[in-house]
Order: structure tokens, then C-alpha cells, then sequence
């Protein structure tokens, strides 16, 4: 065998293998066996980057390379279901259809999986083309991202059509779900809401490489193309199923109404069972000839229709509202409940969002209200049982006007639903909040230091502020209660460290509000210290590339409290950076590119899309994510985009390769 038949063998069997293992569930060889072809693939890949592909097994570990997706317009629409909500509409539906059609008809019963969906193409049995759902119109092309996902299959199998398109849902089965917010909890970042935030936050990741490592699974429910196999639905995903594809084995064909209530009612409680999350069931005529003359409204099928299941609810008793205050201020409110059993655990608090919404459910205390568990972690209240309210009505629920930390007055800023307290530098939780944020690892990153620390040491009345952990000693840490001299050791070799952290870093620690990673990067870049900054106007603020009126008026609002100054002072004093490192000091920066917005398109060789970015921005450029006619070039690596290419031609802009651009900046 030579090199290319050994490589088209491997390829072969690994798809062949994958296919076992994540669509069939039936694994032939062990997963070191399959480690081992992989790697071996991989070396010859390698070795003979000639025989590279894009669809070979290799490409499902993603790529670092960071991107802007292209837009893409859809062949066919993607349009969404009409909802029903109970039997009668069910009913309804099938009425309709029994008078429209006047014949024989069938309805295929299926799950309805609460993902993200995609539309995939495939040409000459290979996946060419994956993109969301966007607007229904267009989508983001996600093809490398889609890659990853080992149950969508990149070469077929069988006797497919030359091309088609193949929709479904990606989703992040519950298990990962679980455990990605886990981790993320433990990094202090922001948790997903549920597995479909989880799922479609995932794919548009730009950074393949997580994407893979993110599990995400897939069913597919829908075939179009010119030349399908059958004149069923049903029947053609079957086909789909031998070419490869994951299909949903709880999928039934039926005739009666009864027979749909059997799968609905047996499907609102087996769907426990079910690894991935669904959130009804989607009714659909079977052939595709009746579908064609039931035809579609401007918004949907008439030939289709979902029926989404009761979120699990519970109907308790409201004992109290109580307040919380976050890091940032915002002030949210919480239900205090009589504790209730929903959907497998015990509830005694639920979210009640922010005033407007306590408002327009026109809550009393005792009042009787509905909990209800969707796929969120967080249950809500969803309603007020009226009918129930006795004689005595418990008094109204008034959102509060004052922090229940610290007494001051709320305010509401526009266009905002929170109440926030503008107390910043002496509110407990904000000031907790703002330690915390201060030491997490994209901030000082101070090892060592976690926020129950931060709450003793706030408690014990150790740290006021973040100035005071510069000022701490072993001494100090060692003599309070369950921290030996060794952890101590570590807290303080940790703060010393932070001392080094750049100044970027140090601007985003100060917790700034709407002073980001991004926003700290671009003022470091505008401003070389923080004097500059604090004295920066109004306009200076808002001349920097995506800073607008809301972070510039944050900023100067920060440098106009005099603690915040004393605050900095006081971390001057400590050592830390407050300036731009000589090394960042407009080194390498020239005008070469003022005024030119860039778009970046493609995979390079010399340097990352990253560097490539920086370099624009260092030579005075912008770098912009899609193209119009305002672009001045395209910096294009290989494999540039076909819809970004079609773009630039169209309005005429330039292309530019890598070379081309070293020489022009060089
Ligand atoms: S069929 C023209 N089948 O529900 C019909 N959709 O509200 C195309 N969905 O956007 C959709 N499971 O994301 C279909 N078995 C299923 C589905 C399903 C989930 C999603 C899909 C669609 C939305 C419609």
C-alpha cells in the first residue's frame, strides 16, 4: 500500500469507526485502537501536507484560528413551526389537515430537541457547507466549528443524492451541560442558563479547538433537496440514517389523533429519561407530495406544527421577597417560598427578575404563585393564583428604594431594568465583588487568594479595600482560624507576584463598570499611564475605536470619585503597574495604515490572525469584521471565505495577500 492508499484507508475507517461509536453507539474497536489510527493518520498528514483535506477525521480536533463568520444566505428559507400548547389544538391541526387533503394521510410523530439548529450541504457526499439558522434568510457559515461534532457525519456512506441539504438541532447533552458549568463556576465565570444557550454559544465559539473539546452531539430531522429518495419524510430520513446520519430512533408514523395524544403523553414523562433536552414534540404530514399542497404561511409550515410541553410548575406560597446585591450593584429580587417539590428537587427561592415584572404580576405577600422549572437552572415565578387570595390580602410587593446593605438609595439608570446602589465604594457586597473580581485569574490572577478568603479576611476587618492586601504579612493571615503558615506563605507570595501583572490587566482588575478585557486593551493603547486616562475628556474617550457615549461617561465618572483616586494612589504606592510596559510603548507603531479599515479573511502562515490584528491596529488601521464599501483591503490567507470573496469582487476591493501586507507595513 503507498502513502495515499494508506491515508485513504485510515480516513475510511476512522469515519467508519466514528460512525459506530458516536451515531450507532457500537463501538467495534477499543478507543485506544482508535487513538492509535488517528495518530497515525495524523503523523502522515503531517508528513504529506500534499494530502491534506478538510474532511478527513484529523479536522474534528478544530483549529485555533480565530475568525469572524461569513454570512451566507439560505437556499431554502429556514423557517419555524406554528406552537400549540394543549390536546384541542392538536386536534385543530389535524382537523385542518383531514378537510384540506380529503384523503389518506399520515403523521410523523418526533421529538422536539431544544438546540441550535443548522442546515448542513453536502456535494458528492462530503460536507461542503454548515450554517445557522440567522434570520432565517442567512446565517453564519460554521462549517469549521460544525466540523468538530463527531455525530455529523463529513464523508457519507450508501447511495446518497450528488448534493443536498440535511436540518437539525445541536445540542449539548446534559451530562456536559453539567459539567461545563461546573467548570466554569470554578473559574468564576458566568454559567449557562440552559443546555440551548450552552449548545448555540458553543458553536459560535472562534476558536474551534474549544468547540471540539465542548461534546456537543446531533440529531438531524429534515432532508431537502431536488432529488431525495422517497416521497416520505419518514422514509428519507431513514435513508439518512444509512448514509450516516444521527436520526432520533423515537420517531412514529401514525394515523389517529389518538395515537399523537399516546406519543405526547408518553413523551412528556419518558423525556426525563432522554440525554438531551427536548422541549416538545413537532407533528408532521408524512408525504411530501401532501406537503406540497398544504404548502407554508408567510412564517411556517402548514403541513407542520410543534406542541411544546407544560414547563414543570408548582403552585406554593410567597412568604417573603428579599434583595440581593451583586458586585456590580444591581439589585435583584428574590421569592422566599414555602418549599415545594419540582421536577426532582425541593424549591424554596425562585427569581422574580426586577420590578417590572413584580409590578405586572401584582404580587402580595402569602399570595399563591406558580413556580416553574424550563430547562433553566434558576426556577421563576410565573404567575399569581387570584382565585385563591382569601378575605385578607397579604401587603403589596413594593420593590425596595433603599440597599438593604447598606441603606443607600437605589437608582435605576436608563433603559435598564435593574436598580442598582450607587455606593460603590462602601457597599459590603459591592466592595466584596469588587476584591473578588480584582484577584480572579484574568485580573491580578493573585494564586492562592479565593473569595471565601475575601470574605473572611473582609470579615475579620483584615482588607477594606483591594490597597490592603499589598499591605498584609504571614503574620497576619496565619494567626486566623484554619489558615496554616504555609497557605498563608502562598497568599502573600501571590500578591507580591501581581505586582508584575501589565498595566491592561491592572486597568480591568480596578472593576471599572463597563471596562472589560477589550476596553482595557484599547484605552492601554490610547493612554500610556493612568494619569493620562484620568485626565482623559469626554471626547478623547470616545474617539477610540467601539468606545461610545455609555463606557466613556463610565469612565470619567470613575476618575471623578476621589476614593477611586485615593484607591489608586494607594496601589501605586504598592508597586503595581500603572503604565504602559516600554516594551508595548509604540514600539513597531507607524500611521502606515490611518484611516484604512482592514478585513481579515482566511488561514495564514506567518503570524495568527491575532498578530495580524495587532499589527493593523499598531500601524494606525482598524481592523472590521465584515466587508462593505468603506474597506480598504482584504488581508486574505488561504481558503478565504467563497461569500467573502464573491463580496470583495463585487464591490471592487482589493485583496491582499500576507506578503504583500509585511511589505507594506514593514
Ligand atoms: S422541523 C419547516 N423537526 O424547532 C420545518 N424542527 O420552531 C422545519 N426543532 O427551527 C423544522 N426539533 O430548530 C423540526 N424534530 C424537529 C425539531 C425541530 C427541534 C426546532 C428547529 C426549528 C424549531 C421550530
Amino acid at each position: 500500500m503507498n502513502i495515499k492508499e494508506r491515508i485513504d484507508h485510515l480516513r475510511a475507517e476512522l469515519h467508519r469507526h466514528n460512525y459506530n461509536y458516536y451515531v450507532l453507539n457500537a463501538p467495534e474497536i477499543s478507543d485506544r485502537q482508535f487513538d492509535d489510527m488517528m495518530r497515525e493518520l495524523q503523523d502522515l498528514e503531517d508528513a504529506y501536507p500534499e494530502y491534506r483535506d478538510s474532511n478527513s477525521p484529523t479536522m474534528r480536533v478544530g483549529s485555533d484560528i480565530n475568525k469572524n463568520f461569513v454570512q451566507v444566505p439560505h437556499k431554502y428559507p429556514m423557517l419555524s413551526l406554528g406552537n400549540t400548547y394543549s390536546e384541542s389544538e392538536v386536534a385543530d391541526f389535524y382537523d385542518r389537515i383531514k378537510k384540506a387533503l380529503n384523503e389518506d394521510f399520515e403523521i410523523c410523530c418526533e421529538l422536539k430537541f431544544d438546540g441550535t439548529s443548522i442546515s448542513l450541504t453536502y456535494e458528492d457526499g462530503k460536507l461542503i457547507r454548515a450554517v445557522t439558522r440567522g434570520d432565517g434568510e442567512k446565517g453564519d457559515d460554521v462549517t469549521d466549528n460544525v466540523r468538530t461534532i463527531r455525530a455529523i457525519p463529513l464523508v457519507l456512506h450508501g447511495d446518497y443524492p450528488k448534493s443536498f441539504e440535511i436540518r437539525g438541532e445541536i445540542l449539548m447533552p446534559w451530562t456536559v451541560f453539567e459539567e461545563l458549568n461546573k467548570e466554569k463556576e470554578a473559574r468564576e465565570e458566568p454559567l449557562f442558563a440552559n443546555p440551548r444557550n450552552a449548545a448555540s454559544g458553543t458553536l459560535k465559539l472562534q476558536n474551534s479547538a474549544i468547540v471540539a473539546s465542548r461534546k456537543l452531539d446531533s440529531y438531524l430531522y429534515y432532508l431537502l433537496g431536488e432529488e431525495l429518495p422517497s416521497n416520505g419524510h419518514y422514509e428519507n430520513l431513514q435513508a439518512a440514517k444509512r448514509w450516516g446520519f444521527k436520526i432520533s430512533e423515537h420517531m412514529r408514523k401514525v394515523r389517529t389523533l389518538n395515537d399523537i395524544y399516546d406519543y405526547i403523553n408518553y413523551w412528556d414523562k419518558e423525556r426525563k429519561n432522554l440525554p438531551v433536552a427536548t422541549d416538545g414534540i413537532v407533528l408532521k404530514v408524512n408525504s411530501l407530495r401532501q406537503q406540497r399542497y398544504l404548502g407554508y404561511t408567510a412564517k411556517s409550515p402548514r403541513w407542520a406544527i410543534a406542541y411544546k410541553f407544560q414547563a414543570e410548575r408548582a403552585l406554593t406560597r410567597l412568604d417573603k421577597v428579599s434583595y440581593q446585591v451583586g458586585r456590580t450593584g444591581a439589585v435583584t429580587p428574590v421569592a422566599n417560598l414555602e418549599p415545594v417539590q419540582l421536577a426532582g428537587t425541593i424549591v424554596k427561592r425562585a427569581s422574580l427578575h426586577n420590578a417590572d415584572i413584580i409590578e405586572s404580576l401584582d404580587l402580595h405577600i402569602g399570595d399563591m404563585v406558580y413556580v416553574e422549572k424550563g430547562g433553566e437552572i434558576i426556577p421563576k415565578i410565573t404567575g399569581v393564583a387570584k382565585e385563591m387570595r382569601g378575605m385578607l390580602l397579604g401587603d403589596k410587593v413594593r420593590f425596595i428604594t433603599h440597599c438593604p446593605e447598606c441603606g443607600s438609595r437605589l437608582i435605576r439608570y436608563e433603559n435598564e431594568a435593574a436598580y442598582y446602589c450607587p455606593n460603590e465604594t462602601a457597599c459590603p457586597p459591592q466592595i466584596k465583588g469588587k476584591i473578588e473580581h480584582f484577584i480572579s485569574r484574568r485580573a491580578m490572577n493573585i494564586e492562592g487568594l479565593g473569595p471565601e478568603t475575601v470574605d473572611m479576611f473582609y470579615r475579620v476587618g483584615l482588607i477594606k479595600t483591594v490597597a490592603d492586601l499589598y499591605s498584609l504579612k504571614v503574620s497576619d493571615i496565619s494567626q486566623l482560624n484554619r489558615m496554616g503558615n504555609k497557605s498563608a506563605e502562598n497568599i502573600i507570595k501571590g500578591i507580591e507576584a501581581s505586582r508584575q501583572v501589565p498595566f491592561e490587566r491592572v486597568l480591568f482588575a480596578l472593576g471599572i463598570r463597563f471596562v472589560g478585557e477589550t476596553v482595557a486593551k484599547k484605552l492601554c493603547r490610547t493612554f500610556s499611564n493612568i494619569d493620562e486616562l484620568s485626565n482623559a475628556s469626554i471626547e478623547s474617550l470616545k474617539g477610540i475605536d467601539e468606545i461610545g457615549e455609555k463606557i466613556a461617561q463610565s469612565v470619567i465618572a470613575y476618575f471623578s470619585n476621589p476614593q477611586n483616586l485615593l484607591l489608586i494612589e494607594k496601589l501605586k504606592s504598592a508597586g503595581l503597574q500603572f503604565a504602559r510596559s516600554s516594551q508595548d510603548d509604540g514600539e513597531g507603531r507607524t500611521d502606515k495604515l490611518k484611516g484604512q479599515s482592514v478585513v481579515i479573511s482566511g488561514v495564514f502562515s506567518h503570524y495568527s490572525r491575532d498578530e495580524y490584528k495587532a499589527m493593523i491596529e499598531n500601524n494606525g488601521g482598524k481592523n472590521v469584521g465584515s466587508i462593505s464599501s468603506k474597506t480598504s483591503f482584504i488581508l486574505a490567507g488561504e481558503n478565504m471565505g467563497p461569500a467573502k470573496l464573491e463580496k470583495a469582487q463585487k464591490l471592487g476591493i482589493k485583496i491582499m495577500s500576507e506578503e504583500e501586507f509585511l511589505a507594506l507595513i514593514s
